[in-house]
């Protein structure tokens, strides 16, 4: 049996460079040596209000953002997670063994309810749901960017724990973070992480972003003091710019070194956008010719959500038995 992955996205927000480079450009990269479940977490994406017209748009246009960046749906499947009744379930299960003080060391929550005048206990519980998505799998590798890397460890926790509870049940997975770019951090504020609810003009490149919006981002994206590009003492805004370059081209750290060396940063952010837009332009070209088909879109989400079904029910009729559930 080949080594299953798991791995999501919420939809909520514009997907942007960090979220491609972080994670999806690995998932297509991966997706033929693995048996590959690709969600999208639209029940992780209630733990903040939501309107429910823009949800159900966005949970459409994260799949065929799928779809455009090279996701095979012949080979993976493309689910989203409240068509699984499965994940909410074993979600419950495993709630019951995780202890308050493991959810509330979370920086994401941390940070997550700081911002927030009341906090929903759907906040807290973000990453059990998370846990419960990959488990139920029985994944063995999630391919996910540097920030969802605590998570892991805590569904890495999660099922040790029930293991040793109640036997032998969960595959303990692993987490897969990309050499380059495993946090693309904002071009406004190179300092906070790349984001898709921050609200600055200039803080992401979006997957769907014309190539003049592009342009624009990164011109004015924020680098140092130094006149010229010095590897060695480059601040955290020209590393950035200069990771984006080297994992959409491939290139090695000896080739960027070489290029970039001594250049001025006005040359180097014209470089970056023209290789950004050229690896976003074909992308776009498909995301516009499979929204223009939805009943394709949605055959797409049933078969998925009909192929990993069955697996979901497994773990769960499992876990009932060995908890001592009616089953
Ligand atoms: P989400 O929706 O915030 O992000 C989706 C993926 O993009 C990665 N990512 C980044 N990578 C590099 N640089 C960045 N600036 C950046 N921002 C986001 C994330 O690491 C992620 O891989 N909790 C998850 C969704 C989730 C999930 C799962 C993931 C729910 N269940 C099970 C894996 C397995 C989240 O909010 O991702």
């Amino acid at each position: 049996m080949r080594t299953r992955v798991f791995s999501g996205m919420q939809p909520t927000g514009n997907l942007h460079i960090g979220n491609y480079l972080g994670a999806l450009k690995n998932w297509v990269r991966i997706q033929h040596d693995y048996e590959c479940i690709f969600c999208i977490v639209d029940l992780h994406a209630v733990t903040v209000y939501q309107d429910p017209a823009a949800l159900r748009a966005k949970i459409l246009e994260i799949a065929a953002l799928y779809l455009a960046a090279g996701i095979d749906p012949k080979d993976c499947s493309i689910m989203v997670q409240s068509a699984v009744p499965a994940h909410t379930e074993l979600s419950w299960m495993l709630t019951c063994v995780t202890p308050l003080g493991w959810l509330e060391r979370m920086t994401q929550f941390k940070a997550k309810s700081a911002k927030q005048e009341s906090i929903g206990s759907g906040l807290l519980q973000y990453p059990v749901l998370m846990a419960a998505d990959i488990l139920l799998y029985q994944a063995g590798i999630v391919p996910v960017g540097e920030d969802q890397a605590q998570h892991l460890e805590l569904t890495r926790d999660i099922a040790q724990r029930f293991n040793s509870l109640y036997g032998d049940t969960f595959v303990v997975p692993n987490t897969s973070l990309p050499t380059v770019a495993a946090r693309v951090m904002g071009l406004d504020d190179p300092t906070q992480k790349m984001s898709k609810s921050a609200t600055g003009l200039n803080h992401a490149v979006g997957l769907l972003d014309p190539p003049d919006k592009i342009r624009k981002t990164i011109m004015r994206a924020t680098t140092d003091s130094n006149p010229a590009v010095d590897i060695p003492n480059a601040g955290p805004g020209v590393i950035n710019l200069l990771s984006i370059y080297q994992a959409f081209s491939g290139a090695t750290d000896e080739e960027i070194k070489a290029q970039f060396t001594g250049l001025r940063y006005g040359d180097l952010k014209k470089l970056v956008a023209e290789m950004v837009i050229t690896h976003l332009e074909p992308f776009q070209q498909r995301y516009r010719e499979i929204t223009a088909d939805p009943a394709y879109l949605a055959a797409i989400l049933r078969e998925g959500a009909e192929r990993v079904a069955p697996i979901a029910n497994d773990t769960v009729h499992t876990v009932k038995q060995r908890m001592g559930l009616y089953t």
